[in-house]
Formats: C-alpha cells, structure tokens, sequence
C-alpha cells in the first residue's frame, strides 16, 4: 500500500505537469482527488489494513495528499501566469497607430433645409409647429374660403381618403397644403400668433418639379396692424438668409381665396442663374429665369372668422412655400429634378 502512495504523488504529479491548459488540468484533478478518484479508493483500502498499520499509513496518505494538492497548486500558477502572458502579446495594441474612420453620416438636404427655415424664422420670433398628415376637408378648404364645389379647389390635386365623412368637417384627405395649420393655430385662441408650421403634404403629381409628397412651411402672424409691409419684410429677410444677398425675390399679383390681396413670390433660378438660358437652350427646369416658390397674402376675413379671430380688430398675413423647391435654388446646388431626393442613391446623396 505503501507504494501505491508513492505511485499515486509520482503519477499525480507528471499528470499535473503535463496538462496544457485549465480544462486538461481539472481532469487530472478529478482524476486523482476526486470524490470517486484514486486517492479515495486508496484511502477507502486503509479500512482493510491491520490496526496497528494504520497510523503510519494514516500519516503517509497525508503527506502524499499534502504534496499532491501543493503539485496542483503550483500547476494552476503556472497555467494562469502563461494565460496573462499569451493575453499580453495576442491583444497587445499599438496606441500610436492611426484609428480607422467610423463610417460618417449626414443629414438629407431635407432635414437640413427644413432646420435652417426653422431657425431663420424662430429668430424672427416665430413658434415652430407641425399638423396632421392627415386633414379635414373642413381645415384644409372650407375654412380657408374655398366652400364644396367651389373651382378654386381644383388647384390641389388631393389625395381624398376612403373613409367616413365627419357630419361637420367632411371627408378625409391627406394633407394638400400646410394653410389648413392657420385655422387650426388660430383655434388655440391665443393671439398674436407667429407660426411656422412645417409639415408633409401630399398631391397627385410626379414630374422634375412636382413630388406627390413633399414638405411645405407655412408662416402666419396675426397681430394688431399687419399689412403687407409686414409681410415684404419678412419674406425678404428669409430670400437673404436662406438665399444669399445675390439672389432676388419678386412679388406677383395672384388670387387665392384665403388671402387678399394675394402675391406669388418668385426667386431667381439657381440653374440658370435668371436668365432663362441654360447653354444654346431654354433652362430645364424653370424655362423663364424664375421660378415660383409659393403664395402669400393678407389672411382673409372669412378665414379669420373661421379661427374665431374678429376681423374687426386683427389683421395677419400667411405665406405657404414648398420646403423641397425652396432648397433646390440654394446657392450652387444646381439641382435640376426635384425626384432625386427621395430615390435613396448613395452616389447622389454622398455629394453633399
Ligand atoms: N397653400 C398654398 C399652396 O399650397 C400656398 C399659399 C398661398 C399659402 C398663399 C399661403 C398663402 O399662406 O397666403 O399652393
């Protein structure tokens, strides 16, 4: 017995010392002192010996236990110690090397233009507010003047919704123009009001100056004394900011029925730099050196009264302009198909 001890620290030992790693190195363990491993077969035989046999053997199956659990000690070390090692020269980096580059994105000219008219127009004291994509008939023609049947309504190509009618407010449309936010501000019974109403709108066009969806501001103040002054200083404050000081901006007399009087503003062409010609031919996109960025007007009294604003003691103007066309004649762009911004191509976006 003496010397199946001897045998089991000298086989124990070797075994500890050749496991390559952790996993090898508990097997051996378990191997050997496990609960059903050969030191406890061993000491269960010391049951069988004579008496007076026993404490030798009792003290030298200690001693063995003692060096066996040292030799597993000093082997667990090692093991651990070459583990660090290995980690320092794997995953050593160097501090000094130059990083690769995230991948860096930016903001669709969209989102962006939309934050510059935001900002243009908040510093002028204006509250940004946005309306549902989804609209009245009410909010977006009867109140704004333009009564069922009326044929001043065909200038929205609307996108009606089959849904049912409302008993006061009628059918259901998409959105066709940011206007129909003026009732709806004037509603929140809190004057004066300066807005800017940012919103999708929807119409049933596509062609190189149309998108059947794009975005619309629709500025409005009501305040004590607003004329057209009001308005023309305005406008033109946003044309230099947005557009630069080279740039110019007309007025043009129009008919809408929820303004009176009623302007078209029109900006010089940024293709064509105003001159209608681009090389031998006509400028593609705005034909006559300008091109129309959208209406504007003193706000009727019949949409006033719709708000339940007296016209009697307030007077306000409103101008609605396509966010998409507005950004198109920025400086330098020289955009000439408003569908590009929306087709999602990498190389036509990346440019910017
Ligand atoms: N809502 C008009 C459109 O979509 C634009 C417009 C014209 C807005 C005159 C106004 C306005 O506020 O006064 O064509």
């Amino acid at each position: 017995m003496k010397e199946q001890f001897e045998r089991l620290q000298t086989e124990a030992s070797a075994a500890f010392a050749a496991a390559k790693d952790a996993a090898e190195l508990e097997a051996a363990e378990i191997k050997y002192l496990g609960r059903k491993g050969e030191m406890a077969s061993l000491m269960q035989g010391m049951a069988g010996l004579p008496s007076h046999e026993r404490p030798a053997m009792g003290k030298l199956a200690n001693e063995v236990k003692i060096a066996i659990d040292r030799a597993l000690a000093e082997r667990k070390k090692e093991l651990e110690a070459e583990k660090l090692g290995k980690l320092a020269t794997e995953e050593w980096i160097d501090l000094t090397a130059p990083g690769t580059r995230p991948p860096e994105g930016h903001l669709h000219l969209v989102t962006d233009a939309i934050a510059t008219v935001t900002d243009i127009f908040t510093r002028l004291g204006f509250t940004r507010v946005r309306y549902p994509e989804v609209e009245w008939d009410w909010y977006a023609f009867e109140a704004l003047n333009m009564p069922k049947d009326h044929p001043a309504r065909d200038e929205w190509e609307t996108f009606f919704i089959d849904a049912p009618e409302h008993p006061k407010l009628g059918k259901m449309v998409l959105t066709p123009h940011t206007s129909s936010g003026q009732v709806r501000e004037m509603q929140k019974g809190v004057l004066p009001i300066r807005m800017i109403n940012i919103s999708k709108t929807y119409r049933r066009q596509i062609t190189q100056r149309h998108l059947p969806m794009f975005h619309q501001f629709e500025g409005m103040m009501i305040d004590k004394d607003v004329s057209v002054t009001h308005l023309k200083g305005v406008l033109d404050h946003f044309a230099r900011e947005f557009f630069g000081p080279t740039r110019k901006t007309r007025l043009r007399p129009y008919h809408f029925q929820f303004t009176e009087p009623s302007f078209e503003i029109d900006v010089t062409c940024d293709v064509c730099g105003g001159t209608g010609q681009y090389g031998n031919a006509k400028c593609k996109l705005c034909k006559e050196g300008w091109l129309e960025l959208g209406g504007a007007g003193m706000i009727h009294p019949n949409v006033l009264k719709a708000g339940g604003v007296d016209p009697e003691k307030w007077s306000g103007f409103a101008f609605g302009w396509g966010v998409e066309r507005t950004m198109m004649m920025r400086e330098g762009l020289k955009l000439d198909d408003i569908r590009h911004l929306y087709k999602n191509d990498f190389r036509f976006l990346r440019q910017f």
